[in-house]
Formats: C-alpha cells, sequence, structure tokens
C-alpha cells in the first residue's frame, strides 16, 4: 500500500516537473513546407488575450499559420515580423480595411492582398494586441482610441 502510494506521488511529480518545464506542453505543427514545428501549447498571449486568440484562430490561422510564420512566398510571417513591430497602426487598418498594397516583412515582399476581417472597433484592438504579444512578440499594445483613428471602408 504504502509502496503504491509512493509510486502514484513520483509519478505526479515528474508530470508536474514536466508542465513547469514545458517540454510536456508542446505540441508538434506541420507547416504547409512540411517542416515540422514546435508550438508552445501555453502560449501566455493566450490566456493575457483571450477574445484576440479566439478571433486569430478563426480567421487569421488560414494564412498566417497556427505558428505566426505565414506561408513562405504567400502570407508574411507575424512572428517577429518588423513590420507589424514597426506600424501597429498599420496592423489595426489590415484587419478593418485589408490591404491592397504589398508590404515588406523582414526583406521580403508579399504582395497578395489580404481581405478585411473583422468589422468593429473592439475586434481589430482585441486580435492585434494578441499578434502584438503572441510567440514571443514584445511589441506593446494598441488601445481603442487608436484604432477610432481608422475610418472602416469596405
Ligand atoms: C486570406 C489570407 C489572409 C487572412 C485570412 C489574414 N491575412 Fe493578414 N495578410 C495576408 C497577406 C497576403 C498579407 C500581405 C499583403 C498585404 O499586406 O497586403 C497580410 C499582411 C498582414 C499584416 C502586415 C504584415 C505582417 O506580416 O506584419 C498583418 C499585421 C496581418 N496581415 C494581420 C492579420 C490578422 C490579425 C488576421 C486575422 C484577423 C489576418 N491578417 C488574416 C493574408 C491574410
Amino acid at each position: 500500500m504504502k509502496r503504491i502510494s509512493l509510486i502514484v506521488v513520483m509519478v505526479g511529480l515528474v508530470f508536474f516537473a514536466g508542465k513547469a518545464f514545458g517540454f510536456l506542453s508542446h505540441k508538434v505543427v506541420r507547416t504547409t513546407s512540411n517542416e515540422i514545428l514546435y508550438v508552445s501549447a501555453n502560449d501566455p498571449a493566450d490566456a493575457k488575450y483571450p477574445k484576440g486568440a479566439k478571433i486569430f484562430k478563426e480567421k487569421c490561422v488560414a494564412c498566417h499559420q497556427l505558428t505566426g510564420m505565414g506561408v513562405p512566398g504567400a502570407f508574411p510571417p507575424l512572428k517577429g515580423s518588423d513590420y507589424l513591430k514597426a506600424n501597429k497602426s498599420a496592423a489595426l487598418v489590415h484587419v478593418l480595411n485589408g490591404s491592397n498594397e504589398a508590404v515588406t516583412v523582414n526583406g521580403t515582399s508579399y504582395s497578395i492582398p489580404m481581405p478585411p476581417q473583422v468589422d468593429n472597433y473592439e475586434d481589430a484592438v482585441s486580435v492585434v494586441n494578441y499578434i502584438l504579444n503572441a510567440w514571443g512578440n514584445n511589441y506593446g499594445t494598441v488601445t481603442i482610441a487608436d484604432a477610432k483613428k481608422i475610418k472602416i471602408v469596405r
């Protein structure tokens, strides 16, 4: 009896240590180019910006991917994007009104148009704050006041 409870405690300890060090909490993602990526299943941005995370996973993943790394040659990365870092308001414009202009991200030009994604300022701010802080991005935040400077045209 004693030995069994000791084993239970040991297994529990290994499990929680694993959780703490994150090595049990990664999932494998295969990109369209078939490379395997390890994505943290517990990105702190998911808990901090739950509404934005939900919108991202519903609308943006198709092109920018769960990894935030996009698809080479077609859809630009959001993870580590120098463009996003330097143009927070442009990200709001992208999600509200879409974009027909080519953008250069980390030295590569992307010219496929992006369709509008959300129809109100609250959703725009939620999803942009998520991408500004997901995948290790540390690009700050935008506010409703920033979003309201943009005219919704579509
Ligand atoms: C149908 C594909 C598609 C969807 C869905 C999509 N995008 Fe895009 N996105 C693009 C393309 C293509 C570009 C680059 C061309 C451009 O900006 O006109 C882009 C560019 C961007 C950029 C600026 C470039 C960069 O990488 O920093 C941001 C920010 C962005 N998208 C955010 C989003 C967010 C947030 C969503 C979801 C709310 C979203 N996109 C949904 C295709 C898409």
